[in-house]
């Protein structure tokens, strides 16, 4: 289990970062406070129910429950060695706003100046040293890299650490995460927090830039992105993940980051033209899907559809700017008739069917929207209906009429 001291560890923030970090280092044996303004969240992570869905996250929290304090109190934290802020970092009007973190060092640093203050929230670069002059605390940049749905397991097996600030402050946060055995990075807060934008935008440019492929290879008979993407990826240069085509990243981060990162260039003159591009590809995949129902059904209006997933991504409730969220918009604005199928989320206004055996007769087509693996129950269900799969998780061969995004299609 514990690998150095105990610390006393204070976590701002119960989003989905902060709750997962405090439960990873309280299994570590280090002594918790999880605090939020929010008394309703707190509430029931007393109650042993967390408002957020990560697998693994109640477990994990039933196991560490006598060394987890939640509170919304700020003079819980006055005796902690370690506080890490993990509260949102929105972009509003494609500005990154840190309300959040000035109101958590406002609240911190009156009843503690003595902890080692570490920034986890995504921040652009040079918000560290200026949050460290303003406040007249020391502050270290950690930021984090994990998945959501793979959030508790990215904490504990990280690819790296990356800690940024004063050399003896940043060793000290640092040796929190020796436990994952992870490769540690020690650098300067600038540098980690462009670490974490740099790494985000990458990402989002291959996801995009395979989405390109795959419009090229929809016509080019005899051709599917799907492998020419397996073809590429044994490259050990450019590598298997992050690959996928499909119908484009949502989530609460890479459309955030890229566009911050964006504004950021902005602001000292310069332009990042691949990253610009990026965003612009991904906010033209959801017309590609609106192309192929045209040409099958003409106008949409009336036109009977089962839309499978709802979320931004597989294993998780989240719809933040999700594409599969956007492309239900589309379609209803247009007057398609839509029934959502999705094994976790349920929000109101949409209509939702409980089974997909249930609605699978009453309709005209299904998309997949979202990569949610059990989708490929349809596989077994001899569907006759069109299939258009925007995330290409089922197998071509075991539908009649199948369109699958980067495959050819006339
Ligand atoms: C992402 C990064 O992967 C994490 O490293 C990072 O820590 C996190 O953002 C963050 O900044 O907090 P996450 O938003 O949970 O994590 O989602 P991903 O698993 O990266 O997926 C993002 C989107 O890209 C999803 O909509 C997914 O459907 C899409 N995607 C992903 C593809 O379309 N193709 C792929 O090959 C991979």
């Amino acid at each position: 289990m514990v690998q150095g001291d105990i610390m006393k560890i204070a976590v701002v923030g119960m989003g989905f970062v902060g709750s997962v970090t405090a439960a990873v280092l309280a299994d570590q044996g280090n002594d918790i406070v999880a605090l939020d303004i929010d008394s309703e969240k707190i509430e029931r992570f007393k109650s042993g129910e967390p408002p957020i869905f990560e697998p693994g996250l109640n477990d994990l929290m039933a196991r560490n429950k006598n060394n987890m304090e939640f509170t919304t109190d700020y003079h819980s934290i006055r005796d902690s060695d370690v506080i890490f802020i993990a509260v949102p970092t929105p972009t509003i009007n494609g500005k990154i706003n840190l309300d959040y973190i000035h109101s958590s060092l406002k609240s911190i640093t009156p009843v503690n100046r003595d902890a080692k203050i570490v920034i986890k929230s995504t921040v652009v670069p040079g918000t560290g040293t200026r949050m460290e002059n303003e406040y007249k605390i020391k502050i270290v940049s950690n930021p984090e890299f994990l998945r959501e749905g793979m959030a508790i397991y990215d904490t504990i097996h990280p690819d790296r650490i990356v800690v940024g600030g004063d050399p003896e402050y940043a060793k000290f946060v640092a040796k929190i995460w020796e436990f994952t055995k992870a490769p540690i990075l020690i650098t300067t807060r600038e540098n980690a927090e462009m670490i974490k934008y740099a790494s985000n935008a990458f990402l989002a440019t291959k996801i995009s830039f395979i989405n390109e492929i795959a419009n090229l290879c929809e016509k080019i008979p005899n051709s599917d992105v799907e492998t020419v993407a397996k073809g590429i990826g044994l490259d050990k240069r450019i590598g298997p993940l992050f690959l996928k085509a499909g119908i484009g990243y949502g989530g609460s981060c890479f459309p955030k980051d890229t566009q911050a990162l964006i504004s950021v260039a902005e602001e000292l003159g310069e332009e990042t033209k691949i990253v610009k591009a990026s965003k612009k590809v991904n906010e033209e995949r959801i017309e590609r899907i609106i192309k192929i129902l045209n040409k099958k059904f003409g106008a949409l209006k009336g036109v009977k559809i089962l839309q499978m997933g709802i979320s931004f991504k597989e294993n998780t409730n989240d719809i933040r700017e999700s594409q599969a969220l956007k492309l239900y918009e589309y379609l209803k604005n247009n007057g398609a008739i839509i029934t959502v199928y999705d094994p976790l989320n349920k929000i109101d206004g949409l209509n939702y069917c409980n089974s997909v055996f249930d609605c699978i007769n009453d309709v005209d087509v299904i998309i997949i929207a979202t990569e949610w693996p059990e989708f490929k129950m349809l596989e077994d269900m001899k569907v006759k209906i069109p299939v258009i799969d925007g995330r290409r998780i089922l197998d071509p061969d075991k539908f009649e009429d199948y369109y699958g995004v980067g495959m050819f299609h006339d």
